[in-house]
């Protein structure tokens, strides 16, 4: 058969063109869940069916269904009741990434933002700042590439400007979750109004506009939302590992090399109760009460004393301890011991017995001049 030159740089086109769109259509990203692709089942090695966890599917076992269709239905026994339309409508609240779920609902930005000065800016600040170690909401646009090593302190600040690919995850998020006190309190229309406040404190812009103060947000508006990191997650190896470790069954340690670490939080110290022995590393020798005090102090206190958090007096600052020295020591004793203000007794370990805590206010001071 002839083809003419140009019929076949015609065929080759159209051939890319449909490949490219074939390909187009097959990415998978959070914005079209439908096209993932990997099937709910597979098959193991055995050739038995199993589930995206691994377990295997049993077809001969009772499934929840059959039970309800069977004699032995909850009815019968009382336990449980089927969940009704209702029901299930309650608990099916997610919003997609494609804005699938969200609800009726809109408030304009300036009165989202008045809601978010009155519910959320005691812990996120007024301007989605972050007051204290409460998550910042706002900026870090351009960070995510920084690293504290190569100079780039702070490090990445992932907001929903800098980091976050879609917005309508937060709509769930935020009615499920905030504020911490009251989850679930929020209207969809102010959860609107906040979401509107977020991208504009994020300078966001949709359909190429600003978001101004009297934009309406509704379902529609967070539909046509794109968050600038949206094209920065990679779907394309999804179920491959991304580390690459070799196996080791023996020998795999070189215990001469091996140093103990201690990971230090600045904002909640979570650890378990303490017992006589954790004073002590060697267990043949008790320490002296000056080390039980700088123990403690590193266990329980240095997560507020160390930073000065929430007001508390810095360990090692001697101005910030000034006032503490002109009161009389028996009642700094029963600050430490019964709590302060912010100080919680004990620092928080109601297990410490009154003379351990009472060195440890000694070896903060004798430390802090
Ligand atoms: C009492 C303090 C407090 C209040 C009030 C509060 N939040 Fe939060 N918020 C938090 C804490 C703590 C977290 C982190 C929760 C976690 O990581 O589990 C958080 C997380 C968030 C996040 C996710 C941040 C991220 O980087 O993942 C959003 C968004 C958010 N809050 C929005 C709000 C909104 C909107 C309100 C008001 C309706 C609100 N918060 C009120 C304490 C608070
Ligand atoms: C959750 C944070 C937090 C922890 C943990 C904590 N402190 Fe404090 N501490 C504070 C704050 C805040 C103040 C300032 C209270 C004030 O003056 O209103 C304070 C003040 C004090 C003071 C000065 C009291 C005075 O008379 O003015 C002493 C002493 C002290 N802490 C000892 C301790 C010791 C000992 C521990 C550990 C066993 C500890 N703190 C753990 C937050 C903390």
């Amino acid at each position: 058969m002839y083809i003419s030159m140009r019929n076949l740089t015609l065929l080759i086109g159209t051939a890319l063109i449909a490949t490219s769109l074939s390909a187009a259509k097959l990415s998978y990203t959070p914005a079209n869940p439908d096209m993932y692709p990997y099937p709910s089942t597979a098959k193991n090695k055995q050739g038995l069916e199993t589930n995206v966890d691994g377990a295997i599917i049993r077809k001969n076992v009772i499934t929840v269904k059959e039970v309800y269709k069977s004699q032995i239905s909850g009815k019968n026994h009382n336990f449980g009741v089927k969940a009704s339309k209702e029901i299930v409508k309650a608990w099916d609240t997610d919003t997609r990434p494609d804005g699938k779920g969200l609800p009726d609902g809109a408030m304009n930005v300036e009165k989202g933002a008045q809601v978010f000065a009155a519910k959320c800016a005691t812990c996120h600040g007024d301007f989605g700042e972050g007051v204290d170690r409460f998550p910042v909401l706002a900026g870090g646009i351009g960070t995510l590439k920084l690293h504290p090593k190569t100079g780039g302190d702070p490090g990445p600040l992932k907001t929903i400007g800098s980091y976050a690919p879609y917005i309508a995850p937060f709509f769930w998020y935020i009615q499920t979750a905030m504020p911490l006190s009251a989850p679930k309190s929020l209207s969809n229309s102010e959860v609107y109004g906040i979401l509107g406040y977020l991208l504009q404190l994020n300078e966001i812009q949709v359909n190429g506009a600003d978001i101004e103060d009297d934009t309406v947000i509704d379902r529609k508006f967070i539909k046509a939302v794109h968050l600038p990191n949206e094209k920065g997650f990679e779907y394309n190896n999804l179920r491959k590992p991304d580390t690459h470790n070799t196996r080791c069954m023996k020998n795999c340690i070189d215990k001469s090399k091996m140093v103990v670490m201690h990971i230090k939080t600045d904002a909640t110290v979570v650890k378990p109760p303490f017992g006589d022995e954790r004073y002590s590393f060697d267990n043949n020798k008790k320490e002296s009460k000056s080390d039980i005090g700088k123990t403690i102090y590193e266990n329980t206190c240095a997560g507020c004393h160390d930073s000065g958090i929430a007001g508390a007096p810095k360990f090692g600052e001697k101005a910030d301890w000034a006032h503490v020295r002109k009161e009389n020591i028996k009642d700094v004793f029963e600050h430490a011991l019964k709590g302060l203000n912010a100080m919680p007794p004990k620092g928080g370990d109601m297990s410490l017995k009154d003379e351990d805590v009472k060195s440890t206010v000694k070896y903060m001071l004798e430390k802090s001049k």
